[in-house]
């Protein structure tokens, strides 16, 4: 009989399970992920893992030409990442607090708001302690660990959101919701590998599979992120997602002091389509 090589496939095989109830309901180690990221590519390709550049400003126009928010008004930016939407509004003249608990990416986009001299506030504070009162025209939640959460668990963070804003202030948010025909899919949906020599999960060279997980009873997506570095034990990392079927929404806003004014698709101003994961809403406190 020859040797195989342990293939990473093999030594990944005993993670395959089912994952434990968590909370909060997200593994993913932010902290040290955004340094990885800042490595992974140019910031104009969002690099590699956030929005492109091209995203980010269809979206800042649409905000611009849809909102009449006052010149030099202020923007709430919550989970801002590497500032690609703080960054990109403090340009215009806005007054925007980023928030975020990445320091490096704190530190990446302060960095970067000096250089240009952009007027722009980051703060390491998490979006469950947000702790503002009525400073805000507009907030804003995207790409970011409310998609995660169920309805229960939104309503303390949705009114903590109404009361940074001034009355009558905006949200523009993303939020999880159930596609058309996820209650007939099977329990795995889908599961790859590739072999990275950077990514956000480690800078040398790795195996990562990621496995897509539908739970149609229970109405949760969840990603599963298997890391194996050539010396190390593989890690995993589990993100859950609750889907809210898009007719409970105008509820959970309500429970959290706002009014839906519209929703919309993969960018703002584009069609909502209910084959979708997640949609864009536009609401305002009430
Ligand atoms: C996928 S990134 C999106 C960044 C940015 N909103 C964008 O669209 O470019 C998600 C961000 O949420 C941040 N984050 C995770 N948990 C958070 C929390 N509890 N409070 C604030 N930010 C958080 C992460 O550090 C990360 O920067």
């Amino acid at each position: 009989m020859t040797d195989t090589p342990l293939l990473p496939f093999d030594a990944l095989r005993p993670f395959k399970g089912k994952p434990e109830d968590f909370t909060p309901r997200d593994t993913l180690p932010w902290e040290r992920l955004a340094a990885n990221v800042l490595q992974c590519g140019p910031p104009e390709k969002g690099f590699g893992c956030l929005s492109p550049a091209a995203v980010v400003e269809g979206n800042i126009m649409w905000l611009m030409n849809n909102l009449s928010l006052p010149s030099g008004g202020t923007i709430l930016d919550i989970g801002c990442g590497p500032g690609l939407y703080s960054n990109g509004l403090a340009q215009r003249g806005y007054q925007v607090t980023g928030i975020d608990v990445a320091q490096p990416f704190l530190d990446y986009a302060q960095a970067q708001a000096e250089a240009q001299g952009w007027s722009c506030t980051y703060l390491n504070r998490s979006m469950f302690a947000l702790n503002f009162e009525g400073e805000f025209d507009l907030s804003l939640l995207i790409n970011s660990v409310a998609r995660r959460l169920t309805v229960d668990e939104l309503h303390p963070l949705l009114r903590q959101i109404n009361q940074a804003l001034k009355p009558g202030g905006h949200l523009i948010g993303e939020f999880s919701v159930l596609p058309s025909g996820f209650e007939t899919k099977q329990p795995t949906v889908n599961e790859t590998v590739a072999f990275y020599q950077k990514s956000p999960w480690s800078t040398q060279f790795h195996a990562w599979m990621i496995r897509e997980l539908a739970f149609p009873e229970t109405r949760e997506r969840v990603t599963h992120h298997l890391i194996l570095e050539p010396d190390g034990q593989p890690q995993e990392y589990w993100s859950r997602f609750a889907l809210h079927p898009q007719s409970v929404l105008p509820a959970a806003l309500a429970a959290g002091g706002f009014r839906i004014k519209t929703y919309f698709g993969p960018m703002l101003g584009q069609a909502y389509q209910p084959d979708q994961y997640s949609c864009f809403v536009w609401a305002v406190s009430s």
